[in-house]
């Protein structure tokens, strides 16, 4: 048995034998959301991003939305009678990467779908200040151009792996589903997705 004060002494064993009980500590509590059914599970009705969302979703990533809006409800008063149900595991099993945030300059979005018109995001998009005269966000009115669709097949076909599901015949359709759309409507269906299958009550 190694005392303690012989490990403490030594630093190259101090380090491994921390880097061993650091590991053990983070998979006990890692390992098993993997096989949590209320983490795996999606929630009723959740289905994978369409292909228009799934691009939407791509462009909110590299425009750095998610710089200024949270996905992420609390489970506390405030943020339940402003937002709606707190955010559940289940509502995010086809979110890779998450999208969560951790900074709320702008309000959170993870409801936002189906709060406004099409038009209403349209024009707030392109100059928020038309709509809300008080926003400090930015305008994007570079996202009013062609979609380029040329990677949601592999896009797709890669979600497959880490099981989304998409069928053959969805993988086939996408490149016209995307034929033809502005980067704003993709942004657009992808926001007005957000949290339509909120659990109830
Ligand atoms: C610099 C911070 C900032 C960035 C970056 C930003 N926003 Fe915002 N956003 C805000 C603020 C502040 C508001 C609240 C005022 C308003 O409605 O314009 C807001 C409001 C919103 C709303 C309305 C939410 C509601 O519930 O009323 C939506 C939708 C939205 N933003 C989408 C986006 C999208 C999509 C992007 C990226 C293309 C984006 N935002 C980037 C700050 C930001």
């Amino acid at each position: 048995m190694i005392s303690h004060e012989t490990i403490e002494k030594n630093i190259g064993l101090l380090i491994v034998l921390t880097i061993l009980i650091v590991s053990i500590g983070g998979l006990v509590q890692i390992v098993p959301l993997f096989f949590q059914t209320s983490t795996t599970t999606p929630v009723e009705g959740l289905k994978p991003y369409t292909a228009l969302q799934l691009s939407g979703r791509d462009i909110y990533i590299r425009e750095g939305c998610v710089g200024c809006h949270s996905q992420m409800i609390r489970p506390f008063r405030a943020e339940t009678e402003r937002y709606g149900h707190y955010s559940v595991a289940g509502e995010f099993v086809y979110d890779r990467p998450f999208l969560w945030g951790s900074k709320r300059t702008g309000p959170d979005l993870q409801r936002v779908g189906g709060r406004y018109s099409d038009t209403w995001h349209v024009a707030h998009l392109m100059n928020p200040r038309d709509v809300v005269p008080e926003s400090i966000m930015p305008a994007y009115p570079w996202l009013d151009r062609p979609l380029d669709g040329s990677t949601i097949q592999a896009k797709m076909r890669t979600l497959n792996i880490v099981g989304h599901g998409y069928t053959e015949q969805e993988i086939a359709e996408a490149p016209a589903a995307l034929a033809g759309k502005t980067e704003l409507e993709a942004v657009i269906a992808y926001l007005q997705s957000l949290g339509t299958h909120a659990p109830k009550g």
